[in-house]
């Protein structure tokens, strides 16, 4: 097969790719008019990094998408970055009419020469054509390295656009009335949290804590490649916000997911009722080579986000949003199926969701075993699963066929076989395991979402097996394998 077709194998089924080239980072994520809108870091000319545009696709339910064409173009100056979109109902930046309000997206400029500085676009056809604001940039760069990755929100209690920008180590917040004229409000984020590498993709948002009914503020971002957590991470705070400032109520270092591959998350703006967010599957570690041919970069699943208190610290959770379910095909109920010291075939399939409760009060070490294979009379696979005695749960790909990549410096190598884990008791004597599995990549749910594995897979395209494998005795109390369409 050429590049291409081989790359077809590796396309996941319930999850947004384009068509070909080169995506990252998820931007202007925003809800119109009957349309989830997703743009994205988007290189129209080729599979790799580069003259970096916005991407677009829209889709009615959050499942199904069409690619429409490049929204935002590179220029011969500049790189379209990462940042986000809104809805200007009032029309308080003149740039719509109130009849008909602007979609307004809100970018770094990338120059070629490094400066980065804060731009506006906007569409008044349903984000189908776009102009660049005349004005541009709205926010300059008064000398920072790093100053990118704007996501705008409007602020109802204060009665203004918020903008939170990421700069290095720290984040600056700017407030505005109109979208065009920014003041600087104030700056978070040195001294706290995990400043492993440079701080990117900032995101600042509301949510209500199911354990008491207040709302929070919940700041996320992105952490590029670093060595201590072997690559690029995500991590969030706990707060409270005036409209200002941030105030954080500890000084905790979360991570947001326990895998490897979930990065620049964003969530979406004018959704009612609900938080949704998506991220690139991916980690700057080892962003080029992977054998996906002349497609490179998927979404994760749109995932559902709530706060709740576990053990006494609030939990950010993230659950697949309920629209996935109209991919469901025919479920095989698993409930009843245990391993004893060895691994029992559950299944199989690269497309699938898997959703069950393991009694593991007579195990030591419990696991699902997916993509699994022998390819040259190896087993090939990627496991998620809990090691009672250790207190740990782990995503595992040590033996997922992909071994070395390239790294993210030209000439560079790096091991894409690894293991990664948290630490974790189960309470009572049962875990839940939400999963999707499509083709190449592995996101986990643990306990109702307050626990969750993002994970690339790239074990060889025939291994299909689905097996449950136990140190001990593991019962599926309750569970089903479906496959999705
Ligand atoms: C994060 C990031 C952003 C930047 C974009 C460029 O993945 O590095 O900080 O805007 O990618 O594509």
């Amino acid at each position: 097969p050429n590049a291409d077709q081989a790359g077809e194998q590796w396309r996941p089924q319930a999850h947004y790719t384009p068509q070909k080239n080169w995506m990252n980072d998820p931007n202007g994520l925003v809800y119109y008019d009957g349309e989830y809108h997703m743009f994205y870091q988007y290189n129209p000319e080729g599979s790799d990094w580069g003259n970096m545009s916005w991407g677009h696709a829209v889709s009615k339910d959050l499942v199904h998408w069409e690619e429409l064409g490049v929204a935002i173009p590179h220029t011969s100056q500049y790189g379209v970055f990462s940042g986000s979109a809104v809805i200007d109902t009032k029309n308080t930046s003149g740039l719509g009419s109130p009849d008909n309000p602007a979609m307004v997206a809100v970018w770094t400029r990338a120059d070629v020469g490094g400066n980065q500085s804060q731009s506006l676009a906007y569409s008044t056809d349903r984000g189908r054509s776009w102009r660049r604001f005349s004005g541009n940039p709205v926010i300059p760069n008064d000398g920072r390295k790093d100053f990118r990755d704007p996501k705008v929100f409007w602020h109802e209690d204060s009665k203004a656009w918020i903008m939170i920008v990421s700069a290095g180590d720290h984040v600056s917040l700017f407030r505005s009335t109109d979208l065009k004229a920014w003041s600087h409000a104030s700056d978070f984020g040195q001294g706290i949290g995990s400043h492993a590498a440079v701080w990117e993709c900032p995101d600042l948002f509301p949510l209500t804590d199911s354990s008491d009914g207040r709302t929070r503020w919940v700041m996320t971002l992105s952490v590029g490649a670093n060595e201590e957590t072997a690559g690029s991470t995500a991590q969030y705070f706990i707060g409270d916000f005036d409209g200002s400032v941030f105030f954080p109520e500890d000084r905790d270092t979360r991570f947001t997911d326990v895998g490897q591959d979930f990065y620049a998350a964003q969530s979406f703006e004018h959704v009612e009722g609900r938080r949704v967010w998506m991220a690139w599957l991916g980690n700057w570690n080892y962003p080029y080579s992977l054998p996906t041919g002349d497609w490179r970069g998927e979404m994760s699943i749109p995932r559902e986000l709530s706060l709740t208190t576990i053990g006494g610290k609030r939990t950010l959770v993230q659950n697949p949003i309920p629209e996935l379910d109209a991919l469901r095909g025919r479920a095989t109920d698993l409930s009843g199926l245990k391993a004893t010291d060895t691994v029992t075939a559950l299944g199989s399939g690269r497309t699938v969701e898997i959703d069950l409760t393991l009694d593991v009060s007579h195990a030591s070490e419990a696991w699902l075993g997916l993509a699994r294979g022998t390819v040259d009379g190896k087993t090939q696979e990627v496991r998620v699963g809990v090691d009672i005695s250790a207190g740990t749960l782990y995503l595992d790909r040590t033996d997922g066929g992909l071994t070395q990549v390239d790294g993210k410096d030209e000439g560079t190598t790096t091991d894409f076989a690894l293991r990664r884990q948290t630490q974790y008791r189960p309470t009572g004597s049962t875990v839940r395991l939400h999963l999707y599995l499509d083709r190449s990549s592995l996101e986990v749910f643990v306990d109702d979402g307050a626990t969750v594995g993002s994970l690339l897979v790239f074990t060889a395209p025939s291994c299909q097996e689905i097996v449950l494998g136990a140190k001990g005795t593991a019962t599926i109390t309750s569970g089903s394998l479906t496959p999705l369409a």
